[in-house]
């Protein structure tokens, strides 16, 4: 989730560069750098910390050459640091790269790279494709770029520069976004369109498995083999405010709509034949553990659940899920014979952070899961698996909890084999969870429906979500996201302790959202929801293809899916409902009053 900027053109570069990378800024990055060209040299200045202080470092004016690249920093390998950021060039300092995305074999390309002289710089999957490039490169970019590609897995949108062709700008990608446009000035590339926005609204965007290349004259598109292809323009509408939004009215929206490449980017590379491989957990000793603590808070202490349940029903383990403000004056058992998991999208909230430095001084194994790279969490935990969302803006967390539903089934996979224990349906597990980013898309197409039925709330102050087992995390979590950006009053009960207490609240035209997606207990769901419907409920039901459900009039059916996973696919269509209530209130749905993105004071 790097931003990237290239230019080649008749005026200097270097301004450009830097607009374009502040424009998207407010991405979040951890470092900067850029890389100028002549044909007698390249000159690269980066380093850890804000644009601003990069720009300051240089004197902007200064700087005449027409051609360069830049590049903002999301860490993903490698620790946010001045050697680890972009441009990476060669030893020879004639070829210079930036880089968005994974490398997912980078450690074996690195190995054959080193065999053959190479020195590395960095810590960072990129590097591999600069020493590659200048290993591939003999006069002849384009091809150097063809055969450096053929040589990775994973994601990537690059750009590449060299001082044999100090008037040309390289692309490729796959997986990754890139953009790349032309005015009278010259041809512009970006990792997103905000950057070129200013110069041209006509935009190429380019497809996976191709590449470009970038003259002050204008562009060419080619695909990996070298055929040179039509170039198809895009007109954008919108202005820059819209288009850092991606054309989306908020940044919430974006994020929800981000969240099938999302999935897709965390499980990459983890599951591979059917089987899952995280390294992070290979010091864990399953043998010598007795307890499981999941720790979090807000929505990741919802997917703390979630796992929870897992554990319950796959590892023979005593576990519980609690939120960090509580963990620490409980008096849970945490030892040597303690596997802790802290879950934090932003990897900075205090409460998480004070629970995990206890159990870290009482002995036990700290695993930390969360989105950001270098983040505070990620130094104190033992081990550190990380969620693939990219920056997350909106403060309603949508694609970061998701994802850390998706790493959790797999950590928790993980750890049954370890402890030698097989899942019941494992393998059709791990299928549908391959199919996750298909199945959400197919969620998104609702928004629709969930916008009308969104429309329920309009003269409401109270709202319930109910469910039973695994449907617990998904009411929960519909609940929060309710309160936290429509301001309604929202509940989440159990179905079967409704009759205990709450169900004296339900009126008529009380809005219930009813969760039965878990086959076992779906009958008695609906029979609690029936309660509901005496009593004059509107209720929402999200169920199975094939479960009964006669008389209900408003009911969405999921995806045939395994019950466990649920939960994912259920979220997303809540999301959707809390944020079509929020928007037809006419709230501030990114910035909620009273809340903080990340929460560093206890
Ligand atoms: C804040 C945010 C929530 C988030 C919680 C935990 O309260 O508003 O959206 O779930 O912090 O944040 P973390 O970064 O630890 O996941």
């Amino acid at each position: 989730m790097c931003g990237i900027t290239g230019f080649t053109g008749k005026v200097p570069a270097l301004p450009i560069l830097l607009k374009g990378l502040e424009s998207l800024e407010y991405r979040g990055y951890d470092s900067a750098g850029v890389t100028l060209v002549t044909e007698d040299a390249l000159f690269t200045q980066k380093r850890k910390g804000r644009l601003a202080d990069l720009e300051s470092s240089m004197d902007v004016p200064s700087f005449m050459q027409t051609t360069g690249i830049g590049h903002t920093r999301w860490a993903t390998h490698g620790v946010p640091s001045q050697l680890n950021s972009h441009p990476h060039t060669n030893e020879k300092e004639t070829i210079s790269i930036v880089h968005n995305g994974i490398i997912e074999n980078y450690q074996s390309i690195k190995e054959k790279l080193i065999a053959l002289g190479y020195v590395f710089q960095s810590d960072t999957d990129s590097e591999v494709i600069v020493h590659l490039l200048d290993h591939y490169y003999q006069g002849d970019m384009m091809e150097a770029i063809q055969k450096t590609v053929q040589q990775l897995n994973g994601s990537y949108a690059i750009c590449v520069v060299t001082t044999d062709h100090p008037d040309e700008v390289y692309v490729a990608k796959d997986s990754s976004p890139m953009v790349i446009g032309h005015s009278e000035n010259g041809s512009y590339c970006a990792s997103d369109i905000p950057a070129i926005l200013e110069y041209t609204k006509d935009v190429v965007i380019l497809e996976d498995g191709q590449m470009a290349k970038l003259t002050p004259n204008g562009v060419a598109v080619f695909d990996f083999a070298g055929n040179a292809l039509e170039t198809k323009v895009t007109h954008i509408p919108y202005d820059m405010n819209a288009a850092q939004k991606g054309g989306y009215t908020t940044f919430m929206e974006k994020e929800i709509y981000e969240q099938p490449v999302a999935i897709k980017e965390t499980m990459r590379g983890i599951i591979d034949h059917g089987q899952i491989h995280l390294p992070q957990l290979d010091a864990v000793d399953m043998q010598k553990i007795q307890y499981v603590h999941f720790v979090a808070c807000g929505t990741a202490y919802h997917a703390c659940l979630y796992a929870q349940a897992l554990v319950q029903k796959w590892l023979g383990r005593i576990v519980t899920c609690v939120a960090a403000s509580e963990f620490r004056y409980g008096n849970y058992p945490v030892n040597e014979n303690t596997l802790c998991v802290f879950v934090t999208q932003s990897g900075e909230t205090a409460d998480t952070l004070a629970a995990l430095k206890m159990s870290k001084e009482k002995g036990a194994q700290c695993i930390a899961v969360t989105n950001v790279l270098g983040s505070s969490i990620s130094r104190y935990a033992d081990q550190t698996l990380y969620t693939s969302a990219g920056p997350e803006i909106a403060v309603a967390s949508t694609k970061a909890f998701t994802t850390q539903l998706v790493l959790l089934t797999l950590m928790v996979f993980d750890l049954a084999k370890k402890e030698g224990r097989e899942i019941p349906d494992g393998d059709a597990i791990l299928k549908d969870l391959q199919r996750m980013p298909e199945i959400v898309k197919e969620m998104l197409e609702k928004a629709p429906l969930m916008d009308q039925y969104a429309y329920f709330l309009d003269n409401q102050y109270d709202a319930y979500f109910i469910g039973r087992q695994m449907d617990y995390v998904g009411v929960v979590e519909g609940a929060l996201k309710l309160k936290e950006i429509s301001y309604v009053h929202a509940d989440a009960y159990l179905a079967g302790e409704l009759k205990h207490g709450s169900i004296a609240l339900i009126e008529k035209d009380t809005v219930v959202v009813a969760l039965a997606t878990e086959p076992s207990v779906a009958a008695k769901t609906i029979s609690n929801i029936e309660e509901t419907v005496a009593r004059g409920a509107n209720v929402i039901l999200i169920t199975t293809q094939q479960q009964d459900a006669p008389g209900f009039k408003n009911v969405i059916r999921i995806p045939d899916i395994h019950p466990v996973l649920a939960t994912i696919p259920v979220t997303v269509l809540l999301q959707l409902f809390a944020y079509y209530a929020a928007v037809h209130k006419g709230r501030d749905v990114d910035k909620p009053r009273n809340l903080a993105k990340s929460v560093t004071v206890e």
